[in-house]
C-alpha cells in the first residue's frame, strides 16, 4: 500500500509570468478551483492519505488553502451561508495528513525530491507534479499503483512512471524514454533523456509528472551531478536503472492537461468548461456568436 505523496510546488513558474510574480502556479484557478486542488482530489482519490509538499518562499498559501480557516468558517455560520460553509469544508477535509518542506533554493527537481527524504521515510511513496492534470475514469495515480502492485508479485525495488505520446514536435518539452515493450501499456525503460532536441529523441514517449518509486531513488538522488544549476529527477532515474532496478513505463487512461505554459492552461479551462453541466451551454453560445 503506497500511501504518500510527494508534490513539488517550489517552482517559479516563469513559464506562467507576470501573473506567477504574486501568484504560485499551483494557485492560478481553473474555474472557480486552483489547479492543485485537480491533481490532490486525484491522489485523494487514488487511496493516498498523507501528502507531503516541497514548497518555497511565497507559497504558504498553498498549504493554507487546505487548512482550517476558523475565522471565515465562523463568518459565515454567523451569517447562515451553509452552502459556502460546506463548500469549504469539503476542501479543508480532503487531506488527511499534510506536511511540508522548504526548498530554499531553487536547484531542480531532484533536489526538490530530495528535500522530501525525511518525511518520505523507507517507504515507497509517489511523485506528482502539480501542472500535469489527467482526467481520467480510473484516477491515473491508482492505474499506477495497480500496477505496481501487479509488477510487484515479479520484481522488487521497482519503480513506475506514466507516460503519454506526444506530437514529435513537443519532445524537447518533456523527458523522453526509450525501452522494450512488454505489454500494449507496459514498457521496461532502458534509457531517459531530458528535453531532447527533435533529432536526438529516442521515441516521442513523454514521461508525464507521475511517478512511483522506491525510497532507493534517493540514494541516486545524492549522487547525480548538478548540471546547469540543476539536480534532475531524470539523472537519477537513468542512474537507478544502469544499477539494475527496473523502470516501468506505463501508459495510462485518460487526457493530460499540461497546465505549465499558457496554452495548455488555457485549454485544460475549456476542458473543465465543457464538463460542467451550467458552463457547457454558456461556452457553446458565446463561441457560436465569435466565430
Ligand atoms: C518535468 C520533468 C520532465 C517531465 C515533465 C512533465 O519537467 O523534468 O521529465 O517530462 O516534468 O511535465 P518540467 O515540466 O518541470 O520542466
Amino acid at each position: 500500500m503506497i500511501r504518500k505523496a510527494v508534490l513539488p510546488v517550489a517552482g517559479l513558474g516563469t513559464r506562467m509570468l507576470p501573473v506567477t510574480k504574486v501568484i504560485p502556479k499551483e494557485l492560478l484557478p481553473l474555474l472557480n478551483r486552483p489547479v492543485i486542488e485537480y491533481v490532490v482530489d486525484e491522489i485523494i482519490d487514488s487511496g493516498f492519505d498523507s501528502l507531503i509538499f516541497v514548497i518555497s518562499y511565497g507559497k504558504e498559501a498553498i498549504l493554507d488553502y487546505f487548512d482550517v480557516d476558523l475565522g471565515l468558517k465562523s463568518f459565515l455560520r454567523d451569517r447562515k451561508k451553509e452552502v459556502l460553509l460546506s463548500l469549504i469544508e469539503e476542501v479543508e477535509d480532503k487531506i488527511r495528513y499534510l506536511s511540508s518542506i522548504r526548498q530554499k533554493i531553487p536547484q531542480g527537481l531532484g533536489h526538490a525530491v530530495l528535500m522530501a527524504e525525511r518525511l518520505v521515510g523507507n517507504e515507497p511513496f509517489a511523485v506528482v507534479l502539480g501542472d500535469d492534470l489527467v482526467d481520467s475514469d480510473v484516477p491515473c495515480l491508482k492505474q499506477m499503483t495497480e500496477t505496481y502492485t501487479v509488477l510487484s508479485a515479479k520484481t522488487q525495488g521497482h519503480s513506475v512512471i506514466a507516460l503519454e505520446e506526444v506530437a514529435w514536435e513537443d519532445v524537447s518539452k518533456y523527458g523522453i524514454i526509450e525501452g522494450e515493450k512488454i505489454e500494449d501499456d507496459l514498457i521496461l525503460i532502458k534509457r531517459v533523456v531530458e528535453k531532447p532536441p527533435l533529432e536526438e529523441a529516442p521515441s516521442n514517449l513523454s514521461i508525464i509528472g507521475r511517478y512511483l518509486f522506491e525510497p532507493v531513488i534517493f540514494d541516486f538522488l545524492k549522487k547525480i551531478p548538478k548540471i546547469s544549476g540543476e539536480y534532475q529527477l531524470t539523472d537519477a532515474i537513468q542512474a537507478m536503472i544502469d544499477d539494475g532496478y527496473p523502470v516501468y513505463g506505463y501508459i495510462f487512461q485518460g487526457k493530460r492537461l499540461d497546465t505549465g505554459n499558457l496554452k495548455g492552461f488555457f485549454e485544460a479551462t475549456l476542458h473543465y468548461a465543457m464538463k460542467d453541466s451550467s458552463l457547457r451551454e454558456v461556452l457553446r453560445n458565446f463561441c457560436s456568436k465569435l466565430l
